[in-house]
């Protein structure tokens, strides 16, 4: 099955780019040819959808949905994935599938928890407990590295509330681990696949690209606040199920508000309005738009904006980072792994992260008899198989596969696709992370509005950056912030908090040592501007 069969919607889009592209957007003073709306939601995912609903709540139901895919839903996206034995396909995610963080009882709820409750998704707890370990030469037990991770994590995670607390300088997770007494070699392979395990799994980058304070304290925000349980969605309807239930209850079938199959090309803003340009030459002009790109589209300079974006947003875009994340998925015709364990971790004898996480969802709770087993890749293994065709990839994972399990005759398997997040136009990428030696005011210049263009997104979540309850309490604060701006409200309630107005930006962000230290005593003899040949 070709990797790309899923996205015959986009397919089409592409296609009917090509004529548009003499059709250049027209300039902004021909607004008046443009739909007019009160607000301009760019995108359709879970903060696209959240900000309407809060429109919605607040009683303002003008405003236009701008969507590049043909369906609702963003990253929550799915596709039909190998067959049952009654020759329908299963359902698989592509990107987002866990519930992360669900809540205790008494204590706050995850958000997308009530959603899957109120959509009764199905969903299973994943039992990371359920792991078994393996090498090149087949199953080998150094499960106890991950239990020796997890005590350095935990004294390294109090290090990070103590940085947090007395606004000391950040460090990289890297530095925070290893003086927590976590320091693997780069040859120790067994503990490099537990550290995978433990932190690109979830970050999508390794701990030397990912910030000691933000990382810390954003694992802290989701799993100690809410609970420490993660659930796997295995909703033949998709994950995006629950963002298309709360879509129904705010707008009708053909709702003409939302605009399916419609690419942005460009976009002007202003203190007065913004007005957003398509590929198919149509314009809509809004009192106030908000634009829930992913970071990776920001980044990727798809959009023309007019005029640029200034240069306080500009840094903050490019200073986040996107990660990517690839499921790898295979169907075979039988099970030939354990199938009462949901995790294999595997430790190539040459490369991290190659092939490292490997998942049975033909496990009891998720698709039993399913046959079906994915790995897991991030970064630049995402980056390396993205440009390999599905063959290739199928034969390292086989090859990989039949290092863990040698006693066994592994057939070739029946399905085999993945998806190449880093490739897709409307995405770049799977989800964000928080950079080392970034401070929450940098962060802050991400989401801030420039001009009446707000953003929303799980990037623009300081609390819950990376993960799908980021873009709903994202989506949720930029529309009522909005539709507060639009009936002239100065301020909304938020528990005992409120929020009034725009948001702050901050320019310039400060470095964290003066000039006047740049000295010899310092190490700083000689200044960085000086170029010799100068008088
Ligand atoms: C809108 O109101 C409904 C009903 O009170 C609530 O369930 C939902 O969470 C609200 N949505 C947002 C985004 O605030
Ligand atoms: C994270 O939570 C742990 C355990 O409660 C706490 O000790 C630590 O200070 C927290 N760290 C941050 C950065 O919030
Ligand atoms: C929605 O559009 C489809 C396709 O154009 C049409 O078949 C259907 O009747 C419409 N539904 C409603 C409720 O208008
Ligand atoms: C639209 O954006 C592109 C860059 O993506 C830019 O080259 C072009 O000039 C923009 N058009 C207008 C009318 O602003
Ligand atoms: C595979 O077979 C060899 C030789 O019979 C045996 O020593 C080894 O324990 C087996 N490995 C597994 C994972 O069953």
């Amino acid at each position: 099955m070709a990797p790309n069969n899923f996205k015959i919607g986009v397919v089409a889009v592409l296609a009917g780019w090509i004529p548009s592209i003499t059709a250049a957007p027209v300039s902004s003073n021909s607004d008046q040819t443009c739909r007019k709306t009160s607000v301009a939601i760019l995108g359709a995912g879970m903060a696209g959808i959240t900000a309407a609903q809060a429109l919605h709540n607040a009683s303002v139901s003008d405003f236009v949905i701008i969507e590049y895919n043909d369906r609702i839903g963003g990253r929550a996206w799915h596709g039909d994935f190998g067959k049952k034995s009654d020759g329908s396909p299963y359902v698989i995610e592509y990107g987002c599938n866990w519930i992360q963080g669900l809540g205790n009882p008494g204590g706050p709820e995850n958000p997308v928890y009530t959603l899957a409750k109120k959509y009764h998704l199905a969903n299973t707890y994943s039992d990371y407990d359920s792991i078994l370990t393996y090498d090149e030469t087949g199953f080998t037990d150094f499960s106890g590295l991950i239990d020796e991770y997890g005590t350095a994590y935990d004294k390294a995670a109090a290090k990070a509330g103590r940085l947090l607390v007395q606004n000391l300088q950040d460090q990289t997770m890297r530095a925070g681990l290893s003086t927590a007494g976590w320091n693997p070699k780069h040859g120790d392979m067994k503990k490099q696949a537990a550290e995978w395990w433990n932190w690109d799994w979830e970050a999508a980058f390794p701990p030397e690209e990912s910030s000691f304070i933000f990382g810390v304290a954003g694992s802290n925000l989701t799993f100690n606040q809410f609970s420490d349980a993660n659930n796997f969605v295995i909703d033949p309807r998709g994950y995006s199920a629950i963002i298309d239930g709360e879509a129904s209850t705010f707008l009708t079938k053909n709702d003409t508000r939302l605009l399916l199959n419609t690419r942005i090309t460009n976009i002007t803003y202003s203190d007065h309005g913004v007005t957003v340009y398509s590929h198919d030459g149509s314009c809509v002009s809004a009192d106030y738009a908000i634009s829930t790109f992913s970071l990776g589209v920001l980044q990727s300079n798809a959009i023309g904006f007019s005029p640029q974006l200034p240069g306080w947003k500009q840094d903050a875009i490019q200073n986040f980072a996107m990660g990517t994340y690839t499921k790898v998925f295979l169907q075979f015709n039988e099970a030939f792994w354990p199938e009462d364990t949901q995790y294999f971790l595997y430790a190539s004898p040459t490369t991290r992260g190659y092939y490292p996480v490997w998942q049975s969802l033909s496990t009891e709770g998720f698709m039993p008899g399913s046959n079906i087993i994915f790995a897991t890749v991030i970064g630049d293994e995402s980056y390396r198989i993205e440009q390999q065709t599905d063959e290739e990839t199928k034969a390292e994972a086989m090859e990989v596969l039949r290092q863990m399990f040698p006693n066994v005759t592994i057939p070739e398997p029946i399905a085999f696709t993945y998806p190449r997040w880093a490739s897709e136009p409307w995405s770049f990428g799977s989800y964000s992370n928080w950079p080392a030696g970034t401070s929450l005011l940098a962060h802050q210049n991400l989401r801030a509005n420039t001009g009446r263009l707000w953003f929303a997104g799980e990037a623009t979540s300081a609390e819950y950056f990376g993960f799908l309850h980021g873009a709903w309490f994202e989506g949720r604060e930029a529309g009522a912030q909005v539709a507060a701006l639009l009936q002239g409200r100065p301020c909304v309630q938020y528990g005992n908090d409120r929020l009034c107005g725009e948001r702050k930006h901050y320019d310039p962000l400060t470095g964290t040592s003066p000039l006047s230290q740049y000295t010899l005593l310092n190490g700083w003899a000689v200044s960085s501007l000086y170029e010799s040949g100068d008088d």
